[in-house]
C-alpha cells in the first residue's frame, strides 16, 4: 500500500475549487491557507481577526491572496451572506474558542462560539444549494476520557470534562443531529451534502502564538532568555505536525465531494502511537533540539483538570482514506525549531512554511 500523499491528486483536486474556510486567521487555518492557495484554489476565509500578536496569518501574508472576510460565527446572517456571496463548494469549520484553560475562564462565550457557531455555519449550509461536501473540524479531546491506554475509536461516546472539551463534543452532536435530520444519506439526491467531523491530536509546528500552548509557551521562553514552565509533565498526548491534519481535512473534503455520504460521519487524524508522549519527554526533546542551554522546569502550582492519557485509533483514516501520517515527532519538532529560528533571525516566513510544505509533500 502507498503510505505517501499523492499531493499531484489532491492538488489537482483542488485547482479552481470554491473553499470556505472558517477560523482561516488563525495557526491552522492560516497554513490551510496557504496549502490551499499552493494548490490553486479559491479560498474564501470566514473569522474574528488574528487571535494572537505575533499572528502567522499576518507573518505570512496570506489575507491579499483570498477572499478575506472579518465575520462572526455567532451572527447567522452574516453567514448566509457570506456563503449565498461566494458560493463554495466545500467548507470547512475550523473557527472556534480552542483553548482548555480559556474555556475554563470563560465557559459561555466557549460554548456560544463552539456549539452555537457550528448550529449557525449548518444552517446557513441547509439554506444553501451548491455546497457538497463540510468538514466540521473537533477535536481528540471531544471523547468521553476513561483514561485508557489505548486509542480512542470514531464510535466511542462523545464527552468531555472541561468547557472546551465538551463543547466539542456538542458540537461534534449538532453535526451528527444536522446529518440525519438535514443531510441523510437516504435523501443525498435531494439535498446533495455530505457531512463529517474530524477528530486532530495536539496539534504543533511553527507559527502557533497562541497562550498556555507547550509550543509556543517554549518560543516565548527562549525569546525571554528564560525557562519555560510546563504543567502536567506526565500528561500523554498524540502530538503531531499541523500538516497532518490538514492533509487529513482535505482527503476528507474531497472523498465526501467525489463519493458523497459514504465518507460521511466522524473520522480521527492523528499521530502514529509512538508519537503519543508524554509533556516532560516533548518538551525535553525540543529544549535539546535547540541547544544553547534551553531549559524547563515544572510548575508547580495547582492547575485545572487535563485528561493524563489521551490516544486515537485512526485506523479507519488510514484503511478508508488511504491517509497516512507523514512525518514522525522527530522531524516535527525538528521543524518547529527551523521555523523559530527563522522568526528570530527575521528571514521570510512565508518561505519557511512553503519550504516545509514542500518537504512534507516531498516535491
Ligand atoms: N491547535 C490544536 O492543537 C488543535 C487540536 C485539535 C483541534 N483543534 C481545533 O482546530 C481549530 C483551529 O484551531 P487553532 O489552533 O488554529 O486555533 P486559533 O485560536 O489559532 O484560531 C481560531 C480561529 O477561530 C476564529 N474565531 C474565534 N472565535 C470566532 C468567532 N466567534 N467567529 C468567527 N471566528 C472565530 C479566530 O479568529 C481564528 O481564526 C479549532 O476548531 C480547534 O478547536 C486545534
Amino acid at each position: 500500500m502507498d503510505k505517501m500523499v499523492d499531493y499531484k491528486s489532491l492538488a489537482a483536486f483542488y485547482k479552481g475549487k470554491k473553499v470556505f474556510i472558517t477560523g482561516h486567521t488563525g495557526f491552522k487555518g492560516s497554513w490551510i491557507c496557504l496549502l490551499l492557495n499552493q494548490m490553486g484554489a479559491k479560498v474564501i476565509g470566514y473569522a474574528l481577526e488574528p487571535p494572537t500578536t505575533p499572528s502567522l496569518f499576518e507573518q505570512i501574508g496570506i489575507e491579499k491572496e483570498i477572499t478575506h472576510i472579518i465575520g462572526d460565527v455567532r451572527d447567522l446572517s452574516m453567514l448566509i451572506k457570506a456563503i449565498e456571496v461566494n458560493q463554495p463548494e466545500i467548507v470547512i469549520h475550523m473557527a472556534a474558542q480552542p483553548l482548555v484553560r480559556e474555556s475554563y475562564k470563560n465557559p459561555v462565550e466557549t460554548y456560544a462560539i463552539n456549539v452555537m457557531g457550528t448550529v449557525n455555519l449548518l444552517e446557513a449550509i441547509r439554506q444553501n444549494r451548491g455546497i457538497k461536501a463540510v468538514v466540521n473540524v473537533t477535536t481528540d479531546k471531544c471523547y468521553e476520557n476513561r483514561e485508557w491506554h489505548w486509542g480512542y475509536r470514531e464510535s466511542e461516546p462523545m464527552g468531555g470534562y472541561d468547557p472546551y472539551s465538551n463543547s466539542k463534543g456538542c458540537s461534534e452532536l449538532a453535526t451528527a443531529a444536522y446529518r440525519n435530520s438535514y443531510f441523510n444519506s437516504k435523501e443525498y439526491q435531494t439535498h446533495g451534502v455530505a457531512l463529517a467531523s474530524a477528530r486532530a491530536g495536539n496539534v504543533i509546528g511553527g507559527g502557533d502564538w497562541a497562550e498556555d500552548r507547550l509550543i509556543p509557551d517554549f518560543i516565548r521562553s527562549i525569546i525571554k532568555g528564560e525557562k519555560v514552565q510546563i504543567r502536567s509533565p506526565y500528561a500523554i498526548r498524540p502530538w503531531q505536525h499541523v500538516l497532518e491534519p490538514l492533509t487529513g481535512y482535505l482527503f476528507l473534503a474531497k472523498a465526501l465531494y467525489e463519493k458523497g455520504p459514504e465518507f460521511a460521519g466522524g473520522w480521527n487524524l492523528g499521530p502514529d502511537d509512538s508519537d503519543a508522549q508524554n509533556v516532560e519527554w516533548i518538551t525535553h526533546r525540543i529544549c535539546e533540539l535547540w541547544g544553547n542551554g534551553a531549559g524547563f522546569e515544572v510548575d508547580k502550582n495547582p492547575q485545572p483538570h487535563e485528561a493524563n492519557y489521551l490516544k486515537l485509533d485512526c485506523s479507519k483514516a488510514k484503511v478508508e482514506l488511504n491517509w497516512y501520517p507523514q512525518w514522525n515527532i522527530e522531524t516535527t519538532l525538528e521543524s518547529i525549531v527551523e521555523w523559530t529560528k527563522a522568526y528570530l533571525n527575521k528571514e521570510n516566513l512565508k518561505e519557511i512554511c512553503l519550504k516545509q510544505i514542500n518537504r512534507y509533500f516531498n516535491l
